[in-house]
């Protein structure tokens, strides 16, 4: 699995604290930026991040910001994006099972990095489920289909 990451300033250090979870599980991975504790604006990584796995460059994405809220504003604007703001282990696994979402966002301001290592391995980890929710993550793309 290919992933692509990004944050803004305000989830660069948290993004430090997820790239050797990456490492670990040998992926390959991509990280956009930013580099340091500049401040920048968040919708320009998000949108690196989606393009690339709306483009099928990456196979999934990760992006932190302070909230994760505009990292996954953004995201949810590319065609072809399912990105999912979460900041527990629960969601995390329901989002792939059930929504087959394809960017994680999390927030440097609301969680640690333990908690957001726990989320990101269980949404790295865990399968989207098909069946009887694939209807309905079909109609969620068909409404962007104007
Ligand atoms: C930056 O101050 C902050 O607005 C940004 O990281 C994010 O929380 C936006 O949703």
């Amino acid at each position: 699995m290919k992933i692509a990451i990004g944050s803004d300033h305000a989830g660069y250090k948290l993004k430090k604290e997820i790239l050797p979870l990456l490492e670990e599980r040998g992926l390959s991975f991509e990280d956009v930026g930013t580099e340091g504790p500049d401040s920048v604006d968040y919708p320009d990584f998000a949108k690196e991040v989606a393009e690339k796995v709306a483009a099928g460059t990456v196979d999934r994405g990760i992006l932190i910001c302070g909230t994760g809220i505009g990292m996954s504003i953004s995201a949810n604007k590319v065609e072809g994006i399912r990105c999912a703001l979460v900041h527990d282990v629960f969601s995390a696994k329901a989002t792939r099972q059930h929504n087959d979402s394809n960017i994680l966002a999390m927030g440097e301001r609301i969680i640690g990095p333990g908690l957001a290592q726990e989320i990101t391995a269980a949404w790295l980890d865990t399968d989207y489920e098909g069946g009887r929710h694939a209807l309905r993550v079909e109609k969620m793309m068909n409404i962007e289909m104007k």
